[in-house]
C-alpha cells in the first residue's frame, strides 16, 4: 500500500500491530511480535505509545524478538539497538522486561552460535511470529542480512556492508566507529513470521524500493526474496514508491 506520508502510514501499521495485541488478549493468549530498528519505525513506536498512554492499549501479553544488533555492542552504549527500544517503545509501554528479546552484542565469539539457536528455538516455543516488521537498508538488506544472505538463512553472525557502515557512521561519529559485524535474525526465520510489513519512506529508499519489489529475486538484493511470500505487505510512502 502506498500512503501519502510516512505519518499515516506508521498509523496503520501501528493500529495492525495494536489488532493483533487485542485479538490475542482476548484469546488470553501472547502476542508476538518481530520488531525492527533504525529511523524507519519509529512513528509506528510513537503511535504503539500514544495508543497504551490514550487509549489503554496494553503491552502485559506481548511479547519482542528484535531483529538485530551490531556485535559487539554493550546494551547500555547509546548507539544499541537495546537502547534505541527502550527510547522509541520499552520504557513508555507496560511490556514485562523478561518478554523482550533482542540479539546480546556482548556474548564472547565462541558463545554467539549457541546463542543464535537458541534465539530461533525461542521464537518457535512462543509459536512463531504474529508479525515482522522491517525498515530496508540501502543494500538491499532486511535485518542486517546483507547482500549474499541464503533465503533460508537462520539467526547468526554477520558482517556489514560497507555501505551500511557508512549509513550508520552519524550514529557513531564515523565509520571507523560503526561495528563491523552484527547478529541478526536470516531471512528464513523472518520468512516464518505470520505476516510480514515491510516499511520505506522517503526520496532516498525509491531505488532499492523499486528493486526490491520488481526486481529479479536474487541474493544480490536480499529484500527481493520478499516477492516469494504471500504474506508481505509493503508499505510506502508517496515518495518511496516514486519509481515503481
Ligand atoms: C539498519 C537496520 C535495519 C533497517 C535499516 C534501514 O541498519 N539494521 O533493520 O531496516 O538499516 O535503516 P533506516 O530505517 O534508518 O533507514
Amino acid at each position: 500500500s502506498v500512503y501519502p506520508s510516512q505519518d499515516e502510514a506508521s498509523i496503520q501499521v501501528a493500529q495492525r500491530i495494536a489488532a493483533i495485541i487485542l485479538d490475542k488478549q482476548a484469546k488470553g493468549e501472547k502476542a508476538v511480535l518481530g520488531l525492527a530498528t533504525g529511523a524507519t519505525p519509529v512513528k509506528v513506536y510513537k503511535e504503539l505509545v500514544r495508543l497504551h498512554k490514550e487509549e489503554g492499549l496494553s503491552f502485559n501479553n506481548v511479547v519482542t524478538f528484535n531483529l538485530d544488533e551490531y556485535y559487539p555492542m554493550l546494551p547500555n552504549a547509546e548507539q544499541s539497538y537495546v537502547a534505541f527500544m527502550k527510547k522509541q517503545l520499552f520504557d513508555h509501554v507496560d511490556i514485562p522486561q523478561e518478554n523482550i528479546n533482542i540479539p546480546d552484542g556482548t556474548l564472547a565469539p565462541e558463545d554467539v552460535q549457541a546463542f543464535c539457536i537458541a534465539y530461533e528455538q525461542k521464537i518457535s516455543n512462543f509459536g512463531g511470529l504474529d508479525i515482522q516488521i522491517l525498515g530496508i537498508g540501502r543494500t538491499g538488506h532486511i535485518g542486517f542480512n546483507e547482500p549474499g544472505s541464503a533465503p533460508n538463512s537462520g539467526t547468526r553472525l554477520v558482517t556489514l556492508d560497507d555501505l551500511t557502515r557508512r549509513d550508520a557512521s552519524r550514529d557513531f561519529g564515523g565509520k571507523e566507529n560503526v561495528p563491523t559485524k552484527a547478529i541478526t535474525m536470516g531471512v528464513g526465520t523472518i520468512f516464518k513470521a505470520k505476516e510480514i510489513v515491510l516499511m520505506a519512506w522517503n526520496e532516498k529508499k525509491a531505488e532499492i524500493v523499486k528493486k526490491a519489489v520488481e526486481g529479479e529475486i536474487s541474493s544480490d538484493i536480499p529484500a527481493t526474496y520478499l516477492q516469494m511470500s504471500e504474506n508481505v505487505e509493503f508499505v510506502l510512502d508517496t515518495d518511496a514508491a516514486s519509481g515503481l
